[in-house]
């Protein structure tokens, strides 16, 4: 898609204007994601000067805050390649962190008073989401209310935000476009858990069925700890190196319980919630995005 390369484009300059050589240096080492919210902006607002900035200052914002997830989490690759920790270290992933998003804070503040607030607002929520994250992974969380509150605030505030404000610049309904952005975002973090578990390493760039051992209590633990007979034995592999044979028993196990059919089934039925949102907007490219989004490989 050429208009992501646009953004891309734009994000390029936004740092050559830092004048730094080592932000440029760090900026190329960053593998590139499905950019999901920009192709959202960008449905939603239309391609135009002002839309790519919106891309270019959420894309840079998310960017920072896998810097940082990055070395929270102790990850040494991110889409398949060696994370900036990794090739760095960690202080060069926070700091370079830090300067994508104040960066992106600084564009920020010559856009719309409403979009700026809609964003930063937004920027706080993902925070303090990272932060729910790290503290549900102390102990084994079987609470609904807060993972949907984590992964709401972690993931789907962002792209909830960047629909808002792309209708904001469009002059369109912004409270249908933040719910449908809302819901896109709750489905697309449960599909990423769902697909922890079941898909290969190889093709999540990162190793498969880790979430667990790292002590996230996703929707389909959640579901199988409710519905097993074993809630012992689950318990006892948390925060475990798996060997083949247990993670292959929890899959099973899932599989038994209709744990993981069931995730799948809430992750879609948000995905049509959010379609229902926008309904009315005659704008199959919407749909798309959803569809694109649930109707995969689990
Ligand atoms: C990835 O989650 C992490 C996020 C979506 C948000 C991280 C937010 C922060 C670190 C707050 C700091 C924010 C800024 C702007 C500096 P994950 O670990 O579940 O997913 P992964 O498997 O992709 O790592
Ligand atoms: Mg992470």
């Amino acid at each position: 898609m050429i208009e992501l390369e646009k953004v891309k484009e734009q994000i390029k300059n936004f740092i050559i204007e830092c004048d730094d050589e080592k932000c440029i240096e760090l900026l190329e080492k960053l593998a590139t994601g499905k950019m999901l919210r920009s192709k959202l902006i960008l449905k939603i607002a239309g391609i135009n000067e002002e839309s790519i900035k919106l891309c270019a200052i959420v894309e840079m914002i998310h960017a920072s805050s896998l810097l940082h997830d990055d070395v929270i989490d102790e990850a040494d690759t991110r889409r398949g390649q060696p994370s900036v920790n990794a090739l760095y270290d960690n202080k060069t992933s926070i700091m370079f962190g830090d300067v994508l998003y104040s960066k992106a804070f600084t564009q920020l503040t010559q856009m719309p008073k409403e979009i700026a607030y809609t964003i930063s607002n937004a920027v706080t929520l993902l925070s303090i989401g990272e932060m729910i994250d790290v503290d549900l992974t102390k102990n084994f969380n079987t609470s609904y209310d807060k993972y949907f509150d984590m992964i709401y605030k972690k993931t789907a505030s962002l792209i909830e935000a960047s629909a808002k404000a792309a209708a904001l610049l469009a002059k369109k309904d912004e409270n249908k476009f933040a719910l449908y952005g809302k819901n896109l975002g709750l489905a697309f973090q449960m599909i990423d858990d769902i697909l922890d578990i079941t898909q290969d390493s190889k093709t999540l760039g990162k190793p498969a069925m880790l979430d667990f051992v790292e002590g996230k209590v996703t929707i389909p633990y959640l579901l199988l700890f409710e519905r097993t007979e074993h809630k012992d034995k689950l318990k006892s592999l948390y925060k475990k190196e798996l060997l083949q044979e247990e993670s292959a028993w929890i899959k099973q196990e899932m599989i038994n319980t209709k744990a993981l059919e069931d995730s799948i089934k809430q992750a879609k039925q948000l995905g049509h919630e959010a379609i229902k949102a926008v309904e009315n907007e005659n704008d199959d490219s919407l749909v798309q995005i959803m569809t694109a989004m649930i109707e995969r490989e689990f």
